[in-house]
């Protein structure tokens, strides 16, 4: 969907550009442009951007109980 009219700015790229590294609302507008017109989308892409931290977040905490076993598996492939 949509999220900034006037960039053209999807929930997506917001996504996409969190996954990249940026943290906060004032990163996106400089990485993506949102908000800087008519400020409209503003809340929206807070929402998005708080979702996407959050699961983001989820993802980490899931690969970290995962890691452990995944660099055990590799250390027993190289003996
Ligand atoms: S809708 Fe995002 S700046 Fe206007």
């Amino acid at each position: 969907m949509i999220v900034c009219v006037c960039r053209r700015v999807s929930d997506q790229n917001i996504r996409k550009a969190v996954a990249e590294g940026a943290e906060s609302f004032e990163e996106l507008q400089l990485e993506l442009g949102v908000a800087m017109q008519c400020g409209r989308c503003a809340d929206c892409v807070c929402a998005v951007l708080t979702e996407a931290r959050a699961l983001q977040r989820a993802a980490r905490s899931s690969a970290g109980a995962v890691l452990p076993a995944a660099e055990h598996e590799r250390e027993a492939e190289t003996v």
